[in-house]
């Protein structure tokens, strides 16, 4: 694209001014043409200086996710080989089902800068300010429809590393699909589901990660429950960056589970504070409390409960207790 060439330039040369005919020579295109490129990257946000005599710098970049650099040596090879983004949406997981069901490729991403409707688990509201990462992904796994849960389990072991990566912080899985740093909330997944009989037709996978937002922005009741990774490492996170690493973590575990569920399991294992912990789970309309021993192999949580009894729980909140 054009204007991606441009940008590429611009951003090479820093504060220097490049020419409209450097620019056009080198990307083979009219003078004219590269002019109304700046006014677009100008309608972009994009601040670009423009001096008759000498020709255009930038001076300010917008923080908005662009296509062509998540897509720059993104090198996966089911997902995000076509992205979507939204300045602003109702939910990415409603699109994402829309696409879904009008056949849209395996791996198709949709992502937004902000959500008017997100949606949690339990039909909770996920407040989706500007600054963070909206995004969902579709999948139509060739796995058995009861192995269905593995996939939110593997979502929250590619956002776990890649945060791991990206942040150098210490984000940890929280049963079944939270991700806390220092027991704080950042992230959750939802997967939503179209199936028949025993045969999955597609899961899209949602992924809302706290970024760069400031927590003021948050309801004052659960502002003490949640973090963001600029307040985690007070430095404010390449977007770009962070999404890339999800989109190929996810390209490689999704091949993973696919042939050998167990080993994302194991690296859920490894990656998670409840197991072993004391904890209380409600759902259903009760609580448990009890020793969180282990998962079966469908992803449900082992319960040891106080008369020796092993509860299964397959969907719940888990609050971590001291004891
Ligand atoms: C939870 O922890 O309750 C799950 C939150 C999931 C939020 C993400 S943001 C992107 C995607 N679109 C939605 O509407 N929800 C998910």
């Amino acid at each position: 694209m054009y204007k991606d060439k441009i940008l590429n330039i611009l951003r090479s040369s820093r504060s220097a001014f490049i020419s409209g005919e450097d620019l056009a020579r080198k990307i083979g295109i009219s003078r004219t043409m590269v002019w109304k490129h700046i006014r677009s990257l100008e309608r972009d946000g994009f601040g670009i200086d423009a001096v008759p005599s000498q020709g255009y710098r930038i001076v300010f970049e917008p923080d908005i996710l662009r296509q062509h650099e998540i897509k720059t040596r993104l090198k996966t090879r089911v997902i995000g080989k076509e992205i979507h983004i939204f300045s602003e949406i109702s939910s990415t997981n409603t699109r994402a089902m829309e696409m879904a069901l009008a056949k849209a490729q395996e791996g198709t991403v949709v992502i937004a800068e902000m959500q008017t409707g997100g949606k949690g688990r339990l039909g909770r509201k996920w407040i989706s300010p500007k600054g963070n990462l909206y995004l969902s992904v579709i999948l139509r796994p060739k796995i058995p429809l009861h192995k269905a849960p593995l996939i939110t389990l593997m979502g929250a072991v590619v956002v776990a590393s890649a945060i791991r990566k990206v942040c150098q912080v210490h984000a940890v899985i929280k049963w079944p699909n939270d991700l806390l740093i220092s027991g704080k909330k950042v992230c959750g997944l939802l997967t939503e589901m179209s199936a028949e009989q025993d045969r999955i037709r597609h899961i899209v996978l949602g992924i809302g990660v706290d970024v760069n937002m400031d927590l003021e922005v948050m309801p004052a009741d659960i502002r003490k429950s949640v973090t963001s990774l600029k307040s985690e490492t007070r430095q404010k996170i390449n977007r770009t960056v962070l999404l890339r690493e999800i989109l190929r973590d996810l390209d490689h575990w999704y091949r993973v589970i696919l042939h050998d569920p167990d080993e994302v399991l194991k690296e859920w294992k490894k990656l998670n504070v409840t197991i072993g912990s004391w904890i209380a789970v409600s759902g259903a309309g009760e609580v448990l409390e009890g020793l969180a021993q282990g998962l079966d192999t469908e992803g449900r949580l082992l319960v040891k409960c106080d008369d020796g009894t092993i509860r299964t729980v397959a969907a719940g909140d888990v609050t971590i207790l001291k004891r």
